[in-house]
């Protein structure tokens, strides 16, 4: 089985080189990703058409969950309506209906497969519902079969005439997918599928773990954290002695420097640098960016002489928001559901492979407190 594991800053770098990239297009796509976290095999242009092709033929909406969205408050997080319409999808899990019919567990994973693909042909729909809905005018596009995901996601969105917006999202949706299977969201939806919930059941628990500020919805606290630093500052340009200071107050009031750290990284997020060549190639003066990496030169270096952070490098949070504010895309409050889009490509691969191996149910070992108070005994 292939992970997209990115712990060393090579890994990112061969995925995007290696995998093909639609014509006219500067990125490589989730749909080649898909293939490769599937297969273990790089796809040529035609087999990642083919997954393009499959995803366009599946893109539509049960009348239901498109009322079921639109009824939603726009006071309702992002977040909290891209669960409950994933949820609500359920209702046509054929994984489900197999499972009722009495499917033989060798074959378990077909209909996850089914399920995963008609659930991520649909994400890009109800993503877009809910932000048409509560930040724009609450009317819909239609999926275009000739164009790729990102391309449909982007002009859904009400950014397709933008090629550069088309490749960002290309960028974003790979790049968020997963790396090493270890985090919030992915082992939730792998946990939550290992008691046979189908794809949906599982993939909703995992988006709940997503919406957590330690977890995905860091992204736009990460963009609300520097506008209110270049609020107090009273500059849009801060230098870097400005930024060191506001980072020491930030630390001395007791709360974390958003988008820096990481519970398995010890360096720099691969991801991080993906997505500042991006915006070195595409928004070099862009002001947010300079005062992304001005952060860069100096928050390694407060963080380590503060001395209680393993590690002091950028993840993938620190950079997303400046790069979606710069071409208009500025509700910062859904971002994480952009995250949750790409997330579904590398948690749904992995629950495929999870029922095709014939993964058994998960369980944590527990312990009484008698056998907690041995443990500690001789320290
Ligand atoms: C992620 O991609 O989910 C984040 O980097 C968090 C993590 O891996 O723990």
């Amino acid at each position: 089985m292939f992970s997209l594991c990115t712990t060393t800053s090579a890994a990112v770098r061969p995925v995007q080189e290696q995998l093909p990239k639609p014509k006219g297009a500067s990125e490589t796509t989730p749909e080649a990703l898909f293939w490769l976290l599937l297969t273990g095999e790089v796809p040529t242009a035609t087999q990642t058409q083919s997954i393009t092709d499959e995803l366009n033929s599946r893109a539509s909406l049960p009348q239901f969950v498109e009322e079921l969205i639109d009824r939603c408050p726009s006071t309702l997080h992002p977040m909290s309506q891209f669960s409950l319409a994933v949820n609500a999808l359920q209702h046509d899990s054929q994984f489900a209906k197999a499972y009722h019919a009495g499917i033989n567990r060798k074959d378990y994973w077909d209909p996850v497969y089914e399920d995963s693909l008609n659930l991520l042909a649909k994400l890009p729909l109800v993503a877009s519902r809910i932000y048409r809905n509560v930040f724009k005018d609450g009317k819909h596009g239609k999926i275009d079969t000739a164009a790729d995901y990102s391309q449909n996601f982007a002009s859904l969105l009400g950014y397709g005439e933008n090629r550069e917006f088309a490749d960002l999202m290309r960028l974003y949706l790979v790049i968020h997918s997963d790396h090493e299977g270890g985090n919030v969201s992915a082992h939730t939806t792998h946990l939550v599928g290992s008691a046979l919930s189908d794809p949906y059941l599982s993939f909703a628990a995992g988006l709940n773990g997503l919406a957590g500020p330690l977890h995905g919805l860091a992204n736009q606290e990460v963009l609300r954290w520097i506008l209110d630093m270049q609020e107090k500052i009273g500059t849009d340009t801060p230098t870097e002695d400005q930024i060191r200071d506001y980072c020491w107050a930030t630390l001395n009031s007791g709360r974390v420097v958003p988008g820096y750290g990481h519970a398995v990284l010890r360096k720099t997020d691969p991801r991080y640098m993906a997505q500042r060549e991006f915006a070195l190639k595409h928004l070099p003066e862009d002001k947010l960016f300079k005062t992304v990496s001005t952060l860069y030169k100096v928050v390694p270096g407060v963080l380590t002489e503060h001395g209680k952070t393993k590690n002091p490098w950028p993840n993938v949070d620190a950079h997303s928001g400046v790069l979606l504010r710069h071409f208009g895309l500025v509700e910062q409050d859904f971002y994480t559901v952009l995250f949750g889009v790409s997330r579904a490509f590398g948690v749904l691969s992995q629950l495929i492979w999870d029922r095709a191996l014939g993964f058994s149910i998960e369980r944590p070992k527990s312990l009484t407190t008698e056998a907690i108070r041995k443990m500690f005994e001789k320290q």
